[in-house]
């Protein structure tokens, strides 16, 4: 499977025309990824489906605003792989799927397909790169709605601040923000109980607030 996702990673940049440094470019794809593995531990996700519309789903935009028509573009893309056997790996239901999830990702609409939700919810979890936390109503996954839902929570919080820094700085760091997203995950941790863990160690390093994350998660 990785050499497949490796070979469309590789075509999807080759035809994109914007910078790949963009927001919507490289980067937010390998998170989109990131969170697609994630949420592919849900019963009913076809990760190979997720993943490969993490690399397609941006790929034939052409800014960084709405860009109407970029999921038409996307699944026509798709199309054109299959047709010159890029994608014969996949079974046509398979296709229809990573299809259908490129041509409506950006449309807000909502699912109960659990394999194109786990798309629409992989690409909205990064909303969070533009501040913006995503709503629960259009998240699709049990799992993306409890993350959206601790998301949202956090915004409440007092002393959030602190927490967002923290969060921020996170993102700086490789896999740092799948461990972080891992952790809203966790029902059973609550916002309380990382207020009073992580509150007291406000001076630490983002790598010291990422081990201790993975410390407490070990514990649980
Ligand atoms: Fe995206």
């Amino acid at each position: 499977m990785r050499q497949h996702i490796q070979e469309i990673k590789k075509i999807a940049i080759e035809t994109f025309v914007m910078d790949k440094d963009s927001i919507h470019g490289v980067h937010h794809w390998d998170e989109v990824h990131d969170n697609g593995v994630m949420l592919a531990q849900q019963p009913g996700v076809d990760v190979l489906v997720v993943r490969l519309f993490a690399y397609l789903h941006d790929c034939k935009r052409e800014d960084d605003h709405q860009d109407p028509e970029h999921g038409d573009r996307s699944a026509d893309f798709c199309s054109s792989l299959r047709m010159k056997g890029d994608l014969d790996f996949l079974t046509s239901d398979q296709f229809t799927k990573l299809w259908t999830a490129c041509k409506l990702h950006h449309t807000g609409s909502v699912t109960e397909d659990p394999t194109v939700g786990a798309c629409f919810d992989a690409d909205r979890m990064e909303l969070i790169r533009c501040g913006i936390t995503p709503r629960v109503d259009l998240m699709n996954t049990p799992m993306g709605k409890r993350i959206a839902q601790k998301m949202n929570d956090l915004r409440e919080f007092k002393g959030r601040t602190i927490i967002e820094e923290k969060i921020l700085k996170l993102k700086e760091l490789e896999n740092a923000r799948q461990i972080a997203l891992g952790w809203f995950y966790k029902e059973e941790f609550t916002e309380e109980e990382y207020l009073l863990r992580i509150g007291e160690y406000k001076n630490l390093e983002p790598i010291e607030i990422v081990n201790l994350i993975l410390k407490l998660i070990r514990e649980m």
